[in-house]
């Protein structure tokens, strides 16, 4: 393989490996860097880090006045091979770095990750599972700028962290607790690796870094105070012991996909929340099986069923007693019954001011949220967002705000105004496919009669709709998809492209023309069922905000020897082939498609991956007939709309991850010549009784290319630039 790793030879183990081949830029560098005592061989700490932990390079820093490259056609890189190598590859003439990775320290006062299990003040470090991500650029004089390509703010989710039975296990000294009640320190812990962060990072070429000391660093958790917004503030149904006229509440959690608002802001979705919450067995009794029991179970909340980690066994304390989402006391204020309810929407969160507040964004309603995925707003018209709820059988959904578009909110006095504007007055609508190709979107709102009239469910506000979003899209009849995950917008057609990530559960009897595939794959001696390897939906919308929209698939994820008649629909060949498609992403300066996976079925062959894509149009292919094997042995026929098919020269594969990840989050320099990709959970596979035993991890990266302490797997933010200093992909 002649592909490029990440490598702590050729990139930052050493003093060499923080220059540039620039020698003004290395003086400046290594002055600053030597003036703190950091820039040192052998210390521990890698030295991306250390350039991070202290480089000022706010003198370097210039806005690329270059004219943006026109949308490329063609791809222009080698593809990558499938791998199963504990490293990340990346084409010929590519370089990647880990500038940003679990509990890396966020302020001058914090020590720096061990990396054994014994780190604190999770608080102000870097948190887990690093997984949606934008970029906010920053001028030299720390002005937001929309041009700035060498300084700028990641802003990121920190989605979960890596458990087996309850305990989190890399982040504890050996390993976390397995049986109930957990540990306070380690719930303590927990409740602050989760949430979401902004971190300053700085550049120039191949040499980035994160600024450790930087004002704009910030941490979220599922500590946090948050304001609620939109239609569900001062719900009933959002009273809790903390905020008993229900326009507060504490912390984000699961944040999965991410999305950047036309005026500025980040935005991110609270993906598998219900999870984290307890009620116990006899808690539909104490609720005298009220609609909240109903909404309870349709979200995934069965009295007695046990949650992810067990916060809520970690003491009589109010951080921990909010984990019961029962109701235990005389009312809804002197409990946390509607704790759950709290959780669920879509965050904003203004990235430049870190004293800002966070708002949850109830307007744009209460799923399993992925991506927000703006259209390019138009003056006088509607804001428009598409968003996908990821679970099996769920639906996709678009946002039309009441406010229309003023050109002058791109640079508004106050950023979270702007989002109290368009976010928290609008009508929220669920997709409905239909076999001949057309859409409608259908309106939840008690406008929509079907709605204020339903026997499924009492919708008695446009609070209830925000808060029981799925009853509302379940009384409407919306599609039931395979997972939709992330959105992203064809900056070239306007058209909106969905991963629909795989749906172990769907059958060929319910298999429908934009869920066409149902099949067997084969894992080693494994049968894997359903849609086992996904796919990709695009909508051309009529008009932004307009109820009709056509529809086909861009994309069947598939292996590339798979039958062609029912599996591999797209023809994927070795270049490209792929599973569960899940991260999706358009470039805004090339109109490249970058789509990556979080992957278990194709894993015996390779780890998850990145590719690159320059997608056509909805209509560009034509009907697909689908073959299907009925359990009587009988053959069934599905109609499908397919897209053209790829080639090897218009979708193929950038970047193969470490073992055990996934591959998520991607943003870039405003000039395409800087990508950040985060690598979520490598190591995955580790067992916990494994935890002190490195010879037995899963995975050892990145500390395995020389970044950081200890053996113990990290999350990361790698950034890669083109060793010519081109454009990304072209
Ligand atoms: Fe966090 Fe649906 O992925
Ligand atoms: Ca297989
Ligand atoms: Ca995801």
């Amino acid at each position: 393989m002649s592909h490029d790793n990440i490598r702590p030879s050729t990139q930052f183990n050493d003093e060499d490996s923080n220059r540039s081949g620039n020698p003004a830029f290395d003086e400046v560098l290594a002055t600053r860097l030597s003036r703190r005592g950091l820039l040192r061989g052998g210390m521990g700490m890698a030295g991306a880090a250390a350039l991070g932990g202290a480089a000022t390079l706010a003198g370097c820093a210039t806005a690329s006045q270059a004219p943006l490259p026109a949308a490329v056609n063609t791809l222009g890189f080698t593809p990558v091979a499938k791998s199963l190598a504990d490293v990340v590859m990346i084409p010929p003439g590519y370089s990647a770095q880990v500038i940003y990775a679990l509990g890396d320290p966020l302020t001058a006062a914090t020590p720096a990750y061990k990396n054994d299990g014994t780190d604190a003040d999770f608080g102000n470090r870097a948190g887990d599972h690093h997984d949606g991500m934008e970029w906010f650029g920053l001028d030299a004089q720390g002005k937001p700028s929309d041009s700035a390509t060498a300084r700028g703010l990641l802003a990121m989710n920190h989605e979960a962290t890596t458990d087996e039975k309850l305990g989190s296990f890399f982040i504890h000294p050996t390993g976390g607790a397995s049986t109930l009640p957990r540990p306070a320190a380690e719930i303590d812990k927990e409740l602050m690796i989760h949430g979401l962060a902004v971190v300053e990072v700085e550049g120039r070429g191949k040499q980035w870094g994160y600024k450790q000391t930087s004002p704009f660093n910030r941490r979220v958790t599922t500590m946090t105070e948050a304001a609620l917004h939109g239609p569900a503030r001062g719900s009933e149904h959002l009273v809790t012991k903390y905020s008993a006229d229900a326009t507060k509440c504490r912390g984000t959690l699961n944040n999965c996909g991410t999305g950047k608002t036309p005026w500025g802001t980040f935005v991110s979705g609270e993906e598998n929340w219900y999870g984290y919450f307890f009620r116990d067995a006899k808690d539909d009794d104490a609720r005298k099986k009220d609609k909240q029991v109903q909404a309870l179970n349709r979200y995934g909340r069965k009295a007695g069923a046990a949650s992810r980690h067990g916060w809520e066994t970690g003491g009589t304390a109010d951080m921990y007693a909010r984990w019961n989402n029962g109701a235990t006391a005389a009312s809804a204020r002197d409990d946390y019954r509607n704790e759950m309810n709290t959780f669920g929407y879509v965050v904003e969160l203004d990235p430049y001011d870190a004293r800002s507040v966070l708002r949850k964004r109830t307007g744009l309603g209460r799923f399993a949220h992925e991506s927000v995925s703006f259209a390019k707003p138009a003056a006088g018209q509607p804001v428009v967002a598409y968003m996908g709820d990821d679970a099996r059988g769920e639906y996709m959904y678009k946002f039309v705000s009441a406010a229309k578009w003023d050109p002058a909110d791109a640079k508004p006095a106050n950023r979270l105004a702007a989002g109290d504007k368009y976010l928290d007055k609008g009508t929220l609508y669920a997709a409905r496919f239909k076999g001949d190709g057309n859409g409608e979107w259908l309106e939840l709102s008690l406008n929509n009669p079907v709605i204020a009239g339903s026997s499924y469910f009492e919708f008695k506000s446009d609070a209830d709709v925000a808060i029981f979003t799925r009853l509302a899209a379940d009384a409407v009849g919306a599609t039931r998809m395979d997972r939709p995950e992330w959105g992203g917008i064809n900056p070239r057609t306007g058209e909106i492209y969905m991963t629909l990530t795989n749906n172990s559960a769907r059958t060929s009897s319910a298999a429908d023309a934009v869920n066409p595939r149902v099949y067997t794959d084969m894992k080693g001696s494994k049968e894997q069922k359903g849609n086992v390897h996904g796919h990709i939906v695009r909508l051309a919308d009529a008009s932004p905000a307009g109820s009709s929209f056509k529809w086909d698939i861009y994309l069947f994820g598939a292996e590339a020897d798979a039958d062609k008649s029912s599996i591999n629909l797209s023809s994927l060949t070795d270049e490209n082939d792929m599973s569960a498609p899940d991260g999706l992403v358009f470039s805004p300066t090339t109109g490249i498609c970058w789509i990556q996976t979080d992957d278990g079925a194709y894993t015996d062959k390779t780890n998850c991956m990145m590719l690159a894509a320059v997608p056509g149009r909805v209509g560009d292919g034509g009907p697909k007939a689908v073959m299907h094997k009925m359990a009587d042995g009988s053959s069934k026929t599905v109609e499908t709309r397919m897209g053209k098919a790829p080639t090897p020269a218009t979708l193929k594969r950038f970047l193969v991850g470490p073992k055990g990840c996934e591959i998520t989050g991607w943003c870039e320099t405003p000039d395409g010549k800087t990508i950040f990709v985060n690598i979520q959970h490598p190591g995955e596979g580790t067992r916990m009784a494994d935890v002190m035993d490195p010879s037995k991890f899963e995975s050892q990266w990145p500390t395995n290319v020389g970044y950081g302490a200890g053996k113990r797997p990290r999350s990361a933010t790698i950034v890669i630039t083109k060793n010519d200093g081109g454009v990304i992909g072209t």
